[in-house]
């Protein structure tokens, strides 16, 4: 099979991402703008600029129906995610002040217990066995507590959360079904709590905030509510969690660079960032062409499906040196993990921080680390860890 054969089928869901940077190399040496026959088919645009210069331009690249593709399981449009222009920054507006630096930073103090909480388990788990999953006991439930507090559901609910987002991003691609059950059982959460705020029990966070707040003068609806109350947890829960897993995946195999962020702890802001350049948790979001248009010489027509690829614009050899290597002390490290234009990621602020916080607790706690098995660098399953008896 030739280069441009691999990249007819181009893919990037569940194994496909084992190999996708080889994909992303050949799309930069030989074919930046391709078609793959996936998923109904669909353009992909792989340089970092015209990534830029598509999250610019909500003119010809419309959110609808759905940034996933496939779709999730359910088929409103999440807000603020899937809405374009002009309605779009209206939704956006209401959730900006609860994503502040000043809003984010209230919730530091119990970031960094939890982290400590869930390190010493992650320790004492480790004096009980060999192998620990690390991953399920600090990676995935670290996000999920601390976006419970944000959002005001119950933090002890967090397992049930763990479970639909996994149901739902992951099972996808393999079994809609079991993907739409979780959807549906997540809606009936959030309408339920809809109820008891109506009903006139107080409700903290976000979901008090916009119980409460007003659009064009008027009341949101519960499909509105529970819209972005859905968005919220696939925005903001298994990104974070990928993130913290990836990063632990990376310095498993790497002891130098646990011991230079052990020795020197203020490393970890740019190392984090560079994890979030090179394993992206969002590889790419899908976008639909409003009118028929050209990229890098290539014709678009209206309708058809476009996906940026944020992964491989992270790994552009026209923007990086050494665009492959991961170097954890690379500075000025400007990528698209959290996206570019008017829909850039709300919770960057948050999600950087709880990556940083976590790894900064995590190391301080645990002593030199490698891989129990060979794990995937993507995605929230296991990743098994051993201590090596160094450090
Ligand atoms: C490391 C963690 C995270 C990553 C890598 C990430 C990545 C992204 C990306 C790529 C987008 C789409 C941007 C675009 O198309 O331009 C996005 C949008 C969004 N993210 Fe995040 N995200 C993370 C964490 C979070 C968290 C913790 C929250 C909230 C709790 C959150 C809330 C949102 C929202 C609300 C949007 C939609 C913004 C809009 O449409 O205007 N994200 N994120």
């Amino acid at each position: 099979m030739s280069d441009n054969d691999t990249l007819a089928e181009f893919d990037f869901h569940g194994k496909a991402l084992d190999t996708i940077f080889d994909d992303y190399a050949q799309m930069h040496e030989s074919k930046p703008v391709g078609h793959s026959s996936k998923y109904g088919g669909f353009w992909y645009i792989s340089k970092s600029e015209d990534i830029f210069d598509a999250e610019q331009d909500p003119e010809t690249w419309s959110v609808g129906p759905s940034m996933l593709l496939p779709s999730f399981g359910t088929d409103m449009p999440l807000i603020p995610i899937d809405i374009d222009p002009p309605t779009h920054a209206g939704f956006r507006k209401l959730l900006l002040p609860m994503f502040t630096p000043m809003a984010i930073n209230k919730l530091e103090p119990g970031m960094h217990t939890t982290a400590i909480e869930l390190s010493d388990q992650v320790k004492s788990a480790f004096e009980d066995r060999d192998v620990v999953d690390v991953s399920a006991l600090f990676a995935r439930p670290y996000p999920t507590i601390i976006f419970s507090r944000l959002a005001g559901y119950p933090e002890e609910d967090w397992p049930l959360f763990d479970q639909w987002i996994d149901d739902i991003i992951y099972e996808r691609t393999k079994s809609p079904e079991k993907a739409k059950a979780a959807g549906d059982d997540l809606v009936a959460y959030v309408q339920r709590l809809i109820d008891d705020g109506r009903a006139g029990k107080a409700l903290d966070g976000i979901t008090g905030e916009l119980l409460n707040a007003t659009i064009d003068g008027r009341p949101l609806t519960d499909d509105e509510l529970v819209s972005y109350g859905y968005l919220l947890f696939l925005a903001g829960l298994d990104t974070t969690a990928w993130a913290i897993r990836s990063s632990l995946w990376y310095l498993a195999r790497n002891k130098e660079a646990q011991a230079l962020l052990r020795r020197e702890p203020d490393r970890i802001m740019d190392a984090a960032e560079e994890f979030l350049r090179t394993l992206s948790p969002v590889q790419a979001m899908a976008r639909t062409a409003k009118q028929d248009t050209t990229v890098r010489g290539q014709e678009i027509k209206a309708g058809e499906r476009v996906v940026l690829v944020f992964g491989a614009g992270n790994r552009d050899p026209e923007i990086y040196d050494n665009p492959n290597e991961i170097d954890i002390t690379r500075e000025n490290n400007r990528h698209l993990a959290f996206g570019g234009g008017i829909h850039r990621c709300l919770g960057s602020n948050l999600g950087r921080k709880e990556v940083v916080i976590s790894l900064e607790h995590f190391l301080a706690t645990i002593p030199e680390f490698e891989l129990a098995e060979d794990e995937p660098w993507h995605g929230v399953g296991p990743l098994r860890l051993r201590l090596t008896g160094g450090e």
